[in-house]
């Protein structure tokens, strides 16, 4: 009698459930790397690899730099899926981005601030780091990477030290998914802005800890969170605001203000910029409830609200200044405080740290309500789950600061 003939069927499962069962998903520790403020242009850089300073950019969608001569470009060709990812956005200033591809892929880095933007292969990296157990770096670790290489002429208004744009967006070639692919850990990540001196990003999730030790411990287990979402045709990230408070109190906005442009995070801007509509009676509302008319001194621009700093309180979560609160759908609220909402412009000067939009109509849907900047997310930890599509937000406790990472090398 014949035997029957083994379905390939099990052999084939039981290969892929050896696969993973050898690789787990996520048995990696996760990656940190610094992140630095620019002082200069108030900007965030990330140290990708030993002297490869690049610009931290939550909407961009490539890694890309200036490359040594003596990088090979590799061969992508047009239907790769490293090459469908390149291409998946295109900036709106970028008009070379919509040729068709031709034998070879191209991408299109995007200098985020000048809008400048280029052709450029594609190449093989490594990105050197360092694990970390969420107190201290571990091991160095070598990350494989694919990266855009651009030309030095685009790197314009940029950090002087820095070579190149590290996109953090949700897309396949910024480092969240790179590192997620070529380091086995989860598709999400930590940032913590440092207002001064080095701040940490850390790709595949918490915990993270920071000086002084305190009973806070691990300050992962502190976050709040929201719905993390995404429109066609951006990269950018976007949180769902139902309203905007100020010391509790919702600001009146007219009807869908922040639901048709949307709400979204960005650290390539300084500070927030809210659109003419939102911008109006959130300013006039932050005014009336500090009621410190005796306090006021000429605007310094950008600003408009600008106090005499002597004159004001302060706490010990900056200027005593009425809290700030984006209330969320889910119904948390993410607050800012003294210390996120109000700027020392000069040594006698505090102002109001948000901005009004320029060049955008008032209620234009096609224009952001808001833009959530650096100085505004600085010294509180986001986590950035791309895989459950949530934000997790939480503000540092006042007797610590983004830059308290303790950068000594663990002994084991
Ligand atoms: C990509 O295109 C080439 C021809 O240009 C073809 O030979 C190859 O099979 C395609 N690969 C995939 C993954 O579709
Ligand atoms: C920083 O980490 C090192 C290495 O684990 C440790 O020896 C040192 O005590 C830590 N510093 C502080 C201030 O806790």
């Amino acid at each position: 009698m014949k035997m029957p003939r083994p379905s390939p069927a099990p052999l084939l499962l039981s290969a892929i459930s050896l696969l993973v069962l050898a690789w787990p998903a996520s048995c990696a520790h996760p990656v940190l790397i610094p992140v630095a403020k620019d002082p200069a242009t108030s900007l965030y850089t990330i140290l990708v690899r030993d002297g490869a300073n690049h610009l931290v950019d939550l909407a961009g969608p490539l890694l890309w730099s200036t490359c040594a001569a003596d990088h090979s470009p590799a061969a992508f060709s047009c239907n790769a899926t490293e090459c469908r990812h390149a291409t998946a956005y295109r900036a709106p200033s970028c008009r070379i981005a919509g040729q068709p591809c031709k034998k070879k892929c191209k991408a299109y880095p995007y200098n985020p601030i000048t809008g400048q933007c280029a052709a450029a292969d594609l190449i093989h990296t490594r990105l050197i780091a360092s694990t970390t157990d969420g107190k201290n770096p571990l091991q160095q670790v070598s990350v494989r990477a694919v990266a855009a290489c651009a030309t030095g002429n685009i790197l314009a208004s940029l950090p002087a030290d820095v070579t190149g744009v590290a996109g953090l967006s949700a897309s396949g070639l910024a480092l969240p998914a790179l590192i997620a692919a070529n380091h086995r850990v989860a598709r999400k990540f930590l940032l913590c802005l440092p207002r001064r001196g080095e701040g940490v990003a850390i790709f595949g999730g918490g915990p993270l800890f920071l000086l002084p030790q305190s009973d806070v411990g691990d300050l992962t287990t502190t976050l709040a969170f929201t719905a993390l979402r995404s429109r066609k045709d951006n990269p950018l990230y976007y949180i769902p605001v139902n309203s905007i408070a100020v010391n509790k109190a919702p600001v009146p906005l007219p009807a869908h203000a922040l639901a048709g442009g949307g709400v979204v995070l960005c650290s390539r801007v300084a500070f927030t910029a809210l659109r003419p509509d939102v911008y109006r009676p959130f300013v006039d509302a932050f005014d009336r409830a500090l009621a410190r008319n005796d306090a006021k001194v000429p605007a310094v621009a950008p600003f408009e609200l600008c106090y005499r700093s002597s004159m004001l309180g302060n706490t010990r979560n900056g200027y005593a200044v009425p809290d700030i609160a984006l209330v969320l759908e889910g119904g948390k609220s993410w607050t800012f405080v003294g210390s996120n909402s109000m700027v020392d412009v000069n040594g006698q000067t505090a102002c109001f740290a948000f901005v009004e939009m320029k060049g955008v109509k008032s209620g234009d849907p096609s224009a952001a309500a808001a833009v959530i900047g650096g100085f505004q997310m600085e010294n509180h930890l986001l986590q950035f789950d791309l895989e459950s599509k949530q934000l997790g937000f939480a503000k540092v406790p006042f007797f610590s600061a983004c830059s308290n990472f303790n950068f000594t090398k663990s002994q084991h």
